[in-house]
C-alpha cells in the first residue's frame, strides 16, 4: 500500500491476517499501527508482526489515511464513537469488516464525510486464500474504494457487491462457506470408515480431495458443472453418487440451508449492527 498509514483496530484473527497479507504485499511495518485491549495480543502483534500496538485507539487512529474496524460486531459503536472526534477532524476511510454492522450504522457512529467500506472476509483469509465481499455506499468515491480493496486482496481475492443486501447472501455463501464444506468432508469420512477403509486414512483422503477439488475450480474459469462432468462418467461411480444425492434433493437441502443462513444474517444485523 505505497506509503499509506494504516490502522487496525482489533488484533484478533483478523487483524493479525490482514497485517500478515499486508506485510508479505510490502507494506512496511512502520505503516501498520494496531489498536488491540489486550496487552499479551499487543505483545504477541509486535514480536510475531513487528507492527506497533497501543490500548490507545486514538493513538492508532491518529495519522492513518485508512481505519480497519475489525473488532468483534458488539464492540463496534463503542470503538467508533469514542474516535468520533479525531474522525471528524482527519476523514480517514473507514473499512468495517465487522460482520452485519450496516453501513447507515457506520455513517452515523463516525460522522459525515468519513468515506465508509463494508466488508465480509471468509475464515480461509487466515491462510491469505479468503474471499471478501464488498459494499460501500454510492456516495462513496473511487478512491477509497480502491484503498479498501487493496486492503482486503491482501488476504485474498475481493469482489464488489451492488446493495448492501447482497452481503447477508455473500456472509450464507462465502462467510459460512467453509463449514458446509467440512461437514462434506466429514460425512464423506465417516461413509469411507464405515465401508471399511482406516479413519485416519480416510480423513487423509477427504481433506486432500477437499484441497484438490478447490484448486482445480479455482484454476478453472468457474464452470462447476463442466468440472463435475469432467469427473463423471457415463454409467460409472461418480454417476451413481451424484443419482443417490439428487434423489435426495440436495438441491433443495443446499437452497434451504443458504436461504436459513442469508436469514439468519439479517436477524442478526437487526439485533446489533443497525443505528440504535
Ligand atoms: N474470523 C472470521 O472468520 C471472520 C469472518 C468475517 C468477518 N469477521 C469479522 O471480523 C471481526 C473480527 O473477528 P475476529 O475473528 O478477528 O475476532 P477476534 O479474534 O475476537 O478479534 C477482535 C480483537 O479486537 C479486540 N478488541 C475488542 N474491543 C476492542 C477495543 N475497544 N479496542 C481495541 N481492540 C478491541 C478484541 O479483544 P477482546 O478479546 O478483549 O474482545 C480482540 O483481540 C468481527 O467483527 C467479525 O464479525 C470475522
Amino acid at each position: 500500500m505505497n506509503n499509506t498509514h494504516l490502522a487496525i483496530i482489533g488484533g484478533g484473527n483478523m487483524g493479525r491476517a490482514l497485517i500478515g497479507g499486508l506485510l508479505r504485499r510490502g507494506t512496511r511495518p512502520e505503516q501498520i499501527s494496531v489498536g488491540e485491549s489486550v496487552a499479551e495480543a499487543r505483545a504477541a502483534l509486535a514480536r510475531d508482526l513487528g507492527v506497533s500496538a497501543t490500548a490507545d485507539n486514538s493513538a492508532a487512529v491518529e495519522t492513518a489515511a485508512l481505519v480497519v474496524l475489525a473488532v468483534k460486531p458488539q464492540d463496534a459503536a463503542s470503538v467508533l464513537a469514542a474516535l468520533g472526534p479525531l474522525l471528524q477532524r482527519n476523514h480517514p476511510i473507514v473499512l468495517s469488516i465487522a460482520a452485519g454492522i450496516r453501513t447507515a450504522a457506520l455513517e452515523a457512529w463516525c460522522g459525515a464525510g468519513v468515506p465508509i467500506v463494508r466488508a465480509m472476509p471468509n475464515r480461509p483469509a487466515l491462510v491469505g486464500a479468503g474471499v471478501t465481499g464488498l459494499f460501500a455506499p454510492a456516495h462513496v468515491a473511487a478512491a477509497p474504494r480502491s484503498a479498501a480493496e487493496r486492503v482486503m486482496q491482501a488476504v485474498g481475492e475481493a469482489v464488489w457487491v451492488s446493495s448492501e443486501e447482497d452481503l447477508d447472501i455473500v456472509t450464507a455463501l462465502s462467510g459460512s462457506g467453509p463449514a458446509y464444506f467440512f461437514l462434506l468432508a466429514e460425512l464423506m469420512t465417516q461413509a469411507a470408515v464405515e465401508l471399511g477403509l482406516q479413519p485416519q486414512a480416510a480423513r487423509r483422503f477427504a481433506v486432500a480431495t477437499l484441497h484438490g477439488a478447490g484448486l482445480l475450480a479455482h484454476a478453472s474459469d468457474g464452470d462447476l458443472g463442466r468440472l463435475r462432468a469432467e469427473v463423471t462418467s457415463k454409467g460409472g461411480t461418480t454417476e451413481a453418487a451424484l443419482r443417490t444425492l439428487d434423489a435426495a434433493d440436495l438441491r433443495g437441502i443446499v437452497a434451504r440451508a443458504i436461504g436459513a443462513a442469508t436469514r439468519r444474517s439479517r436477524e442478526l444485523a437487526a439485533q446489533f449492527g443497525s443505528e440504535r
